[in-house]
Parts: C-alpha cells; sequence; structure tokens
C-alpha cells in the first residue's frame, strides 16, 4: 500500500519536472536561432547539441515503469528482503543499493542483489515477481545466495534478451531450466550453481545451452546433472569458453574419446566432487590453454600420464582424493614451471619427491598427504622460495628431517610431515628463517624435549605435536598462553608428566588437546577458579571449544567453573580418576555442548535434570561410572543425541518410552550392565537410525519387542559410515582450505563373537544388538529376519523358549550369532547354513534337538563348545552320531517327550478311577470281601505283565 502511494507520487513529480525542464531550454534555443544570423548547419548542430544536453539532464530519474517494476519486485520478496533505507528514502531508483542505470538512457541495466535474503528470512518467498521484465535493457542480473527454497525457478528471466550476466547460485530453486534458455544469446558469464535445490527433477541433456555461442564462464556445479551421459558442449561453446566449472554434480560419465571436444581458450577446467569411476579423460591433457585444472574427488583411477607435462600454463592442478589413482608421479610434471598449487593428496601415488618436486620452483603450495611416497625428503626443497605450505603427511618418506631442508624456505607458513617415517632433528641452535603458522608433526619420533626453534616462533596458531615422545613436563614458555598466539594446541600421545598447570583464561585457544599422557593434579587447580565464587557472575570466559584431558592420572571433581566455559563444544575427561557428581549449572551453561565424555572415571550421582538444557547434544559418554537412579525426563529434550553410553553403571527404573519418541536421531545405545528392569518398550523399535542396540546384563523381563524388524538401519546391509568430523582437507570453489585435524576420543565397546571389542570413534561401526544377561521370556519373533544388515545378535542368557525362527537365516550380514542358556527347543534351522559371515555361533544350554545342520559357512564353524548343554543335538560336530534316518532319531525323541502328555491324563483317570472303585469297597463290607479273596490270584499276574512292559521298553531304547 504505501509503496504504490510513493510510487504514484514519484511519478507525478517525474512528469512535472520533465514538462517544466523542456519549456525552459527549448525557449533559448529559440531565441538563439532568431537572434544570431547563423548557417543552418550550424544551428542543428547546436541543437542536437542542446538536444542531448536535454535528455541527460531531464531524465535524472530512473523510468517511472522501471521503478514500479522494482517496487513490485521488492513487494514479492514479503518482507524478506534486508531492509534497503535507499530503496524506500530516495526518488530515484538509480540510485538505490545494488541498481546500476545506463548513464545517458537511465534504464535500469544491472541489478546486483546477491546475499539480500537474511537466514531468518529464508523460505518467506513465494515466486519471483516477473514484474522485472519491464527492465529491458538489462543485461547484467545477480540473484545469488539467497537460498530462496521452494520458489520456482523463474523462467521469465528467459525474455531478458540483453542479459549478458546471470548469477542464480545458490538460489536453491524448484522446477527445471526450461528450454528457451538457449534464447539467451548474448550470455557471457553464466553461474547456476546449486541454482536449483537437491533432488529436483533430473536434468538429462545441456541442450538449454546449445545457443549461448558468447559463453564464456560457465558454471553449472551442484545441479542434478546425475544422469547426463554427454556433457560436451556443442563445439560452437566450446571455442569461446574460458572456465567449465561442474563441482558436485554427482556426475558419472565422462566423455572419454578426443574426437569431438576442441576447447582452444578453455583456462579453468573444475570437475572436482563427482563419481566417473574412469581413467583420466586423454583429451583434458591436449587442453594446452588450462591454468587451473581441478579433477579431484571424481573417482578416477589409473596413473597420471606423461601427457600432463603438455599443460604448461596451469597454475593450479588439484588430482587429491581420486583414491585409486596409483604409480608414480610422471617427471614430466617438471615442466608445469608455472604450477603454484599442486594437490595431489589422497590417492596412492608412490615414488620419491627427490625425482620432481625440486624443480617446481613457482610453487606455493604442495599437498601431497595420505599417499605412498616413499624415499627421503630432499634437500633440494629449500630451494622453493616461494613455498608458503607444504604438507607431506600420511606417506612412508623416511630419513631425518633438519634445518638444511628449510634454509631458504623464507616464506614457510605452514607444515604437516605427519604419519610418516620421519625423524626430525634440529640443531638445538638454529634460527629458523620463517615463522609460521601452523606446525603439524603428528608420529615424528620427536622428543624428549620439545624443538627448541618452536619457542622462537611467535605467530604459531595450530601446534600438533601428538603422537611423538615428549617426555617430561609441559615447557613455561609453551604455556604461557596469555601472550600466545596458538589457537589449537595438541600434545595428545606424549609422556607429558606433572601437574596439569592452571589454565589461562586470556589464551585465545579454541581446542586444547592434552589426552593421552600422564598428567596429574587436580581439575580444580586447572580451571583456576575455586568453586565457591559463583560462575554466572564471573567475568572471564575462555574461548575454547574442543578440551580434551582424557587419559590421564587426573582426580578431583568437576569443578563448578567449568560452567564458565560457556563455548565448549566437546568435553573429553574420559579415563581419569575424576569423583563426585556432575555439577548441576553444567546443563544450563553450556548450552553449545555437541559432545560430553566422562567415561571411565568414579563419577556417581544421578544425571542432573538440567541436561535438558543441552539441545545440541549429540554425543553423552557416561559409561563406566557409578551413576544411579533413573534417567531423567529432560533427557527427552536432547533430541540431537545420536550416541548414548550409559552403559557400566547403577542407573535403574524401567526404560521410558519416550527414548523411543524423541530421541530419533539415536545411532548408538548403550545401557548395558545397569540395573534397569520392566519391559522393554515397544517404542524402542521407532528408532530407525539405530544401528547399536545394547540392553545386556540388565533385569528386563517380558518379552523381546514385537516390532524388531523395524530397526531400518539394521535391516539396511549398505555400509554407513558413522557421523564422521574429520574432514582434515578439502578445496572449496577458488580457495584452497587445509584443514585443523581433529579426532574424538569415544571408544565404544562392543561384546561380539564372544569378545569384547573396542572401536574407535570413526570407525565403521558394526551394526549390533545386544539383550543377553537379561530375564525376557517368550519367543524370538520372525520379524527378526528383516534385519539383513545385523551383524551382532547377542540374545544369550535370558529364558526365551520356543523354536529359532527358520528366518535368522535371512540375515545376510549377521558375523556372531549368540543363542546360549536360553530355553530354546525344536530343530536349528537350516537356514542358519546360509549365512555365509558367521563366523561365530553359540546355541549351548537349550533344548534344541535334532541333526545340526551343515555346509556353507557352518561347516567351518566346528567348536563343539557352541552346542554343548542340548542333550537332543546330535550329528557333526559333536560326536553323538545321528540314528541312520534322522527323521526316526526325531520322532523318538519327540515320543520320549509326548510320554508325559501320555502319562498325565492316565494318572489323573487312574486317582479318579482308584477312588470311586476304593469307596464301594470301603462302603460295602460284603464287595469288599468278595474283592480281596480274588485279588490275591490276579496279583501275581499283574506284576508278570508290568515286568515284559518295561523290558519291551528298554529294548527300544
Ligand atoms: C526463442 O527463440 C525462438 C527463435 O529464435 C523463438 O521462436 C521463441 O519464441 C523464443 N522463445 C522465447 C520464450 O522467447
Ligand atoms: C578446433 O577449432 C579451431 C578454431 O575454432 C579450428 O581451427 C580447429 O581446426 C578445430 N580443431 C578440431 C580438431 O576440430
Ligand atoms: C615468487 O613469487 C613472486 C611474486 O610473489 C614472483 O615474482 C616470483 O617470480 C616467484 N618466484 C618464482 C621462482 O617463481
Ligand atoms: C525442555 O525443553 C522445554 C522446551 O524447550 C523447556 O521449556 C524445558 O525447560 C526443558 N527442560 C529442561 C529440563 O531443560
Amino acid at each position: 500500500m504505501l509503496l504504490g502511494v510513493l510510487s504514484k507520487r514519484v511519478q507525478n513529480i517525474d512528469c512535472f519536472t520533465f514538462s517544466f525542464q523542456s519549456s525552459y531550454l527549448i525557449s533559448p534555443l529559440v531565441f538563439l536561432s532568431m537572434s544570431v544570423n547563423m548557417k543552418p548547419s550550424l544551428l542543428l548542430l547546436i541543437f542536437l547539441f542542446f538536444l542531448g544536453f536535454l535528455t541527460t539532464t531531464t531524465a535524472r530519474s530512473c523510468l517511472a515503469v522501471e521503478r514500479d517494476a522494482l517496487f513490485a519486485f521488492g513487494a514479492g520478496m514479503n518482507g524478506a528482503l534486508k531492509r534497503m533505507s535507499s530503496w524506500e528514502e530516495e526518488e530515484d531508483c538509480c540510485k538505490w543499493e545494488g541498481v546500476v542505470c545506463h548513464p545517458t538512457t537511465r534504464h535500469v541495466v544491472k541489478l546486483k542483489l546477491s546475499e539480500r535474503i537474511q537466514q531468518h528470512h529464508r523460505g518467506q518467498v513465494h515466486e519471483i515477481n516477473s514484474s522485472l521484465l519491464a527492465l529491458t535493457e538489462l543485461n547484467h542480473l545477480d540473484l545469488s545466495y539467497n537460498y530462496f527454497y521452494n520458489v520456482p525457478f523463474p523462467k521469465f528471466i528467459v525474455h531478458f534478451k540483453k542479459l549478458k550476466y546471470l548469477n542464480l547460485s545458490s538460489s536453491f530453486f524448484t522446477g527445471s531450466i526450461p528450454l528457451e534458455f538457449r534464447n539467451l544469446t548474448k550470455l557471457r558469464y553464466l553461474d547456476l550453481d546449486a541454482a536449483l535445490d537437491y533432488g529436483q527433477q533430473h536434468i538429462d541433456n545441456l541442450d538449454w545451452l546449445t545457443n549461448l555461442s558468447s559463453l564464456k564462464h560457465l558454471d553449472i556445479s551442484r545441479l542434478p546433472l546425475t544422469n547426463l551421459t554427454d556433457w560436451l558442449l556443442p563445439s560452437s561453446l566450446q571455442g569461446s569458453l574460458n572456465a567449465l566449472i561442474m563441482r558436485d554434480c554427482d556426475l558419472k560419465a565422462i566423455p572419454v574419446s578426443s574426437s569431438n571436444v576442441n576447447f582452444t581458450s578453455l583456462e579453468i577446467l573444475d570437475i572436482y566432487g563427482n563419481n566417473f569411476n574412469s581413467t583420466f579423460p586423454q583429451w583434458v591433457w591436449n587442453v594446452s590453454s588450462l591454468t587451473h585444472l581441478d579433477l579431484g574427488s571424481s573417482g578416477f583411477y589409473g596413473t597420471i600420464p606423461e601427457a600432463i607435462g603438455g599443460l604448461t600454463s596451469l597454475t593450479y592442478l588439484d588430482l587429491s582424493n581420486n583414491s585409486n589413482v596409483k604409480g608414480a608421479i610422471p617427471r614430466s610434471i617438471t615442466h608445469l614451471q608455472r604450477l603454484e598449487l599442486l594437490s595431489l593428496q589422497g590417492n596412492r601415488l608412490s615414488g620419491s619427491l627427490a625425482s620432481w618436486i625440486v624443480h617446481l620452483t613457482s610453487l606455493t603450495l604442495a599437498d601431497l598427504c595420505d599417499n605412498t611416497l616413499n624415499g627421503s625428503i630432499p634437500t633440494g626443497i629449500g630451494k622453493l622460495s616461494n613455498l608458503t605450505s607444504l604438507y607431506l603427511c600420511g606417506n612412508q618418506l623416511q630419513g631425518s628431517v633438519s634445518e638444511v631442508h628449510f634454509e631458504n624456505l623464507t616464506r614457510l607458513e605452514d607444515l604437516d610431515l605427519s604419519y610418516n617415517n620421519l625423524k626430525i632433528s634440529f640443531d638445538p641452535n638454529w634460527v629458523p628463517p620463517y615463522q609460521l603458522a601452523s606446525v603439524q608433526l603428528m608420529r615424528c619420533e620427536i622428543g624428549p624435549e620439545i624443538p627448541r626453534w618452536l619457542q622462537l616462533q611467535t605467530r604459531i596458531q595450530i601446534l600438533d605435536l601428538s603422537d611423538n615422545q615428549i617426555a617430561g613436563t609441559l615447557p613455561s614458555w609453551l604455556w604461557n598462553l596469555s601472550s600466545s598466539t596458538l589457537q589449537f594446541l595438541y600434545l595428545s600421545s606424549n609422556q607429558i608428566k606433572g601437574k596439569l598447570p592452571t589454565f589461562s583464561e586470556v589464551s585465545r585457544l579454541q581446542e586444547l588437546r592434552l589426552d593421552t599422557n600422564q598428567l596429574e593434579g587436580h581439575l580444580d587447580d586447572f580451571f583456576s577458579y575455586n568453586d565457591s565464587s559463583t560462575p554466572v557472575e564471573s567475568p572471564t570466559q575462555s574461548d575454547v571449544v574442543l578440551l580434551s584431558l582424557a587419559n590421564n592420572f587426573l582426580e578431583g571433581g568437576i569443578p563448578l567453573s567449568i560452567c564458565n566455559w560457556t563455548r565448549l563444544l566437546f568435553l573429553h575427561l574420559s579415563n581419569n580418576s575424576l569423583t563426585r557428581e556432575i555439577p548441576y549449572c553444567l546443563g544450563e551453561s553450556l548450552k553449545e555442548l555437541e559432545t560430553l565424555n566422562l567415561a571411565c572415571n568414579h563419577l556417581f550421582g544421578e544425571i542432573p535434570r538440567t541436561i535438558g538444557f543441552m539441545k545440541k547434544l549429540g554425543r553423552l559418554a557416561l559409561n563406566n561410572n557409578g551413576f544411579s537412579g533413573q534417567l531423567p525426563s529432560s533427557l527427552q529434550n536432547c533430541t540431537n543425541l545420536f550416541y548414548l553410553d550409559l552403559a557400566y553403571n547403577a542407573f535403574a527404573g524401567s526404560l521410558p518410552a519416550w527414548m523411543g519418541e524423541s530421541l530419533q536421531r539415536l545411532q548408538v545405545l548403550h545401557l548395558g550392565f545397569n540395573n534397569f528392569s520392566g519391559n522393554i518398550p515397544q517404542q524402542l523399535t521407532q528408532l530407525e537410525e539405530l544401528e547399536i542396540l545394547n540392553l545386556s546384563n540388565n533385569s528386563f523381563s517380558g518379552s523381546l519387542p514385537f516390532c524388531m524388524g523395524n530397526f531400518t538401519a539394521m535391516a539396511l546391509t549398505s555400509q554407513y559410515w558413522y557421523t564422521n568430523r574429520n574432514g582434515l582437507f578439502s578445496t572449496t570453489k577458488g580457495h584452497y582450505i587445509h584443514g585443523t585435524p581433529y579426532s574424538h576420543y569415544v571408544d565404544l565397546v562392543i561384546s561380539t563373537k564372544g569378545q569384547n571389542l573396542h572401536y574407535p570413534y570413526d570407525s565403521e561401526l558394526t551394526k549390533s544388538l545386544d539383550f543377553s544377561g537379561n530375564s525376557l521370556i517368550g519367543e524370538i519373533p520372525r520379524g527378526i529376519g528383516r534385519l539383513k544388515g545385523l551383524h551382532n545378535l547377542n540374545l544369550a542368557r535370558n529364558h526365551l523358549s520356543g523354536r529359532i525362527p527358520e528366518e535368522i537365516g535371512e540375515m545376510e550380514s549377521l558375523e556372531s550369532l549368540d543363542l546360549s542358556v536360553n530355553e530354546l527347543s525344536g530343530n536349528i534351522p537350516n537356514s542358519l547354513a546360509n549365512l555365509n559371515f558367521l563366523s561365530y555361533i553359540n546355541l549351548s544350554y537349550n533344548n534344541l534337538v535334532g541333526r545340526i545342520p551343515s555346509g556353507h559357512q557352518l561347516q567351518t564353524l566346528n567348536d563343539t563348545s557352541s552346542y554343548m548343554g542340548n542333550p537332543g543335538l546330535c550329528g557333526p560336530p559333536l560326536s553323538i552320531e545321528c540314528s541312520v534316518d534322522p527323521t526316526v532319531h526325531e520322532v523318538h525323541k519327540m515320543k520320549d517327550f509326548e510320554w508325559i502328555w501320555l502319562f498325565i491324563p492316565m494318572m489323573v483317570g487312574f486317582v479318579m478311577g482308584f477312588w470311586t472303585f476304593c469307596g464301594f469297597l470301603f462302603f460295602k463290607t460284603e464287595w469288599r470281601y468278595a474283592y480281596f479273596r480274588g485279588i490275591d490270584s490276579y496279583y501275581d499276574r499283574i506284576l508278570l505283565q508290568l515286568h515284559l512292559c518295561l523290558a519291551r521298553l528298554n529294548r527300544q531304547d
């Protein structure tokens, strides 16, 4: 409404000024021509001059119709557009923010509305108003990074015939790109990176690009192009294109033949993050104009060909993360004399560095981590004077590294030599020529002293000396945190001794890992406050996001002052000797916490109710402590929990139904070795993402959840990788990022195959269901056969009865099956022989009968203890032979069993009959005499019959 009124008012002013100005300007012209006697041609010239003057001055404002169009467009944004005061206050739309007009015609020619929708307004726009089409002269349209979501792709843009620049990246529109798009023949720059939302209809071809023969820059990254088989553009486009970017498109096919490839001016080719499963295409090495080539993470295999040496203009080369690229790095790579950035990380490249790297004199960044490179680091590397980043981690490099390697590397900032077979040995008095920002020297045989040259480095932000042999106490120069630039300090897995020093809140540290050392002392001393001070009023706050003091010898309670560390996301204090209760304030204060690991201490008390405030908590490990009480109902607020380990405590009470309803993200639930009781709630089977469920060694009763087959994640055979945050290295568009590595120490113990196996945090999960050691009754539900992805099933030591369901043979991934010590009866189903991965089976101490099935994998499991305690079982691996016809044996066994049923009615009949009979004898004296007279003669005959009967039975056995 307001906008409408405003635009009308502005329109009126505009008309007024125009008429006023024209009359004002034309009259002097008439006057001039009348008063001065000039040549007509000169007059015409002057006239034209004034006409030009007139148009420029009169059209000071933008065109009304275009301004209306912009208003309508803005109004269509439902208020989601960032407040831009100029759009509300300024009348001339050419002066509006993001609007550029032609200097003379005053037509709007550019619209730059990148990042105009703020995060909390995302999703509020419903469509892009086609009123924009009134901007007939538009040649530049930028709507990037507005995250529209659920807004249809604005098909009307195909009518902007003059468009040269179009940027719709990160728009996440719905729908598809119309074929008429190819009418935008003037386009020179097109960026459609994530222009469509994921999961939109697949784009099958690139016909909508066919006529765009002026195109120089084309980015169609993150579009749904999976089905595209032939994405080579028409040759008319190939000739003009400078940049072709198709990152993360999940493309499966790459043109292999060179015959229809003729890129003559392509400088940037970026197809990172696809899924080609192919060798490197030959044609790429012929595009000699390339300066930037990114073929990383795209499923290439084979070797890097010598032909790469032809790309002599390259400054950027990324072939990283194609895990099947192997062989040596071709010597021809030394021809790439302009190469500044080289990333070959995450392949299986072998050979030595010496033959080539020293010749690439322009290198500023080299990332060769995670290959199988061997040999020593050549001293010539010191000649690469422009080198700022050198990453050689995770190879098989040998020999010692000393100051001669680094003599001329004056610009070096980032160094990572971790995980090789290197020995770092510097002259203690050496003064390095560089100032490093990050130093990563994990497992480099450093120690027992920290290299002294590090003391001279005054700009270090990341220092990782984990997994060395550093001993002694923490040097004070390193722990001088208040004046240090350190942001990430990792000294895990060393032999650092002594008292844990006090932490200084004024440091810039964001991550501190001192885990797996031999530090002593009280946790209270580390947190410097004493517990009596009220943490809420305390002014200082630490910036630490990750704190790991796990695996040391720390004592004392968790001090209240930890509640000041409100930025914490990851807190690891496991494997110490901590005592007392979890502070009540922890939940209220550390609202950002994602991981709380207090496992393996001597903590006790209940889980504080305040845990419900930690809404972001994903991982909670309180196992192996002395916690007790019931689970607080506020725990159901922690809906992001995906890992919950409370095993080996004294928790009691029943398992609440909300656990299945609220904690829907759970992947790991370990409640084993507690005192939980009651029924297992059916709702638990609603946890579709659950991969590990352990309720073992509690006092659960009742039957197994009937719908056990609903555990969807256990039903899927696909191998999931447990949520893994260790993205060590990644390249993003145009930038190279070498991430900071940190892993999270949570060790999961799963008892499978008759033993306890430890699973480090980021290992692949063994999908496991363990209900052993409870008092469960009833049958094993047939639905269990649906858990085709389950690796470990343990129902041992319960009172389960009935037969083992035939469907168990459908659990095709099963590796370990333990049903021992139950009351299961009947035969062992033959379908067990279908389980090809079974490597452990225990059915001992049940009432199973009949021949043990054999064949396939079962044949190899010939441990007799798997079957002992089932007297009715026969056949290998037991030494008890089955009778010739196994069915006879079975029938006989069944007969034994049926005897009872035969016997009971017989007994009842006998008792009834006896007493009726005796009753008569008792009351009728004549009958009694008559009876006892006759019985003497019969007695011997009956006794004989009985003996004969027993003898026959014995023979049958
Ligand atoms: C696209 O161009 C073709 C011919 O060049 C024309 O027939 C068609 O109408 C145009 N489509 C649109 C939507 O402008
Ligand atoms: C590639 O294109 C250029 C000019 O655009 C042309 O001269 C050359 O013959 C073409 N080569 C092939 C193999 O088509
Ligand atoms: C090092 O970089 C500078 C620019 O920073 C450049 O002028 C020089 O040529 C480079 N040296 C080598 C050997 O490439
Ligand atoms: C659980 O969440 C609700 C809603 O956000 C909140 O009102 C309540 O205080 C929370 N409970 C606890 C114990 O944190």
